[in-house]
């Protein structure tokens, strides 16, 4: 490399449509470099020569990574991280951060909101007095479903399943929950296996991260071991949820219903989820305040100037804790 060139700005890569205050400060300390989706064939000489970090919604695989042989670091806007190959990067010695903490208690508000829209029919009862119903009908009819005598279970009890659990101790409901791990010194009941807290409850959270391990864990058999009056509350990925699965369990009455902010294949919802009367859908908004996104977006873009400023990542993922800057 030149001077020139080691003083020139730091070339960013961001694929697609980024978030507005995210990109005006990468514009002023950075070189942005923009391309329609991170797709390795759309990867010009420029980009393969100059690009040191991306910013971006996830969306980054192995072949992106191995296109972009001066990359050193890849900011992730969100805390979720499955769809960085976050390994194959550690593996190139490539920087993932993400943006934890700062949605936190945003996404558990949100949690909390869909759980109680699902269980009393929040949408349907304003859908009843928008549409004129509770004049020319009467009154909206009698919640089959409460949140009175439930036995709750979160699945992904880390920083924002104790976030939801906080809130929901507030309801006076019992809570466990289910980790690979136990979290020592917490108060709720531990289940070693998934089946087990399904058992246990009748109304399950799922704020687990998406990926390999917990590729559709949510399946007919936990299901069916929630039982029928059985509320499934999903806030961390689609990608968990066995959609066909769910569908039909709402269908035959295996579950009550259930709450979904997050799909296998977003923007695309299943039809026979959009038909289901028993369920309250969600276009992934569970951090989608202009509050937290802009935290969120602070974050990602500190985490590029604390990495080629300081030379360290601010809230680095544990595949790449030990990547260190190149010399
Ligand atoms: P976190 O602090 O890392 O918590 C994740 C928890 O899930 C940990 O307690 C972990 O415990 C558990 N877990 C991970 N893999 C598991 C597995 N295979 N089986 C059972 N438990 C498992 O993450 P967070 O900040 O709470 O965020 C969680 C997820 O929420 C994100 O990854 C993202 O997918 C989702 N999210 C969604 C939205 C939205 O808008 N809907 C917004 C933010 C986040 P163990 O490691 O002990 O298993
Ligand atoms: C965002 C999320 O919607 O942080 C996450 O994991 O799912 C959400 O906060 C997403 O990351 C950015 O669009």
């Amino acid at each position: 490399m030149t001077k020139a060139e080691a003083k020139s700005p730091v070339a960013i890569l961001v694929p697609g449509h980024f978030n507005d205050h995210a990109i005006g400060r990468i514009d002023k300390a950075f070189r942005r470099l923009r391309i329609e989706r991170a797709d390795p064939s759309l990867v010009t000489g420029e980009m393969r020569e100059a690009v040191r970090g991306i910013a971006c919604f996830g969306g980054i695989n192995a072949a992106m990574i191995d296109a972009l042989p001066n990359l050193e670091i890849i900011a992730n806007f969100g805390v979720g991280y499955d769809s960085v190959d976050a390994g194959h990067a550690a593996k190139r010695g490539v920087m993932v951060t993400n943006t934890p903490d700062v949605l936190t208690e945003e996404v558990a508000d949100t949690t909390i909101g869909l759980l109680i829209n699902t269980v009393r029919e929040m949408y349907a009862a304003e859908k009843w007095l928008r549409d004129g119903d509770w004049v020319k009908k009467g009154n909206y009819r009698l919640s089959r479903l409460t949140l009175r005598g439930r036995r709750v279970g979160i699945f992904g009890m880390g920083r924002i399943g104790l976030a939801v659990a906080h809130r929901i101790e507030a309801f006076g409901l019992p809570i466990a929950y289910h980790n690979r791990r136990k979290v020592e010194g917490l108060p709720y009941e531990y289940h070693a296996t998934l089946k087990g807290l399904a058992e246990a409850v009748d109304t399950l959270i799922c704020i687990a991260p998406g990926g390999a391990s917990t590729e559709k864990a949510i399946n007919a058999e936990i299901l069916s071991a929630l039982g029928p009056d059985g509320v499934f509350v999903n806030i961390g990925r689609g990608s968990t949820v066995d959609e066909a699965a769910l569908a039909a369990a709402l269908e035959s009455g295996a579950i009550a219903a259930a709450g979904l902010d997050v799909f296998a294949d977003e923007p695309n919802v299943p039809r026979s989820l959009l038909d289901a009367p028993n369920t309250s859908l969600l276009p992934h908004v569970g951090s989608a305040s202009d509050h937290t996104r802009r935290a969120m977006a602070d974050l990602c873009v500190d985490n590029l100037l604390s990495w080629f400023g300081e030379r360290r990542p601010l809230t680095p993922v544990p595949e790449t804790i030990s990547v260190k800057p190149r010399a």
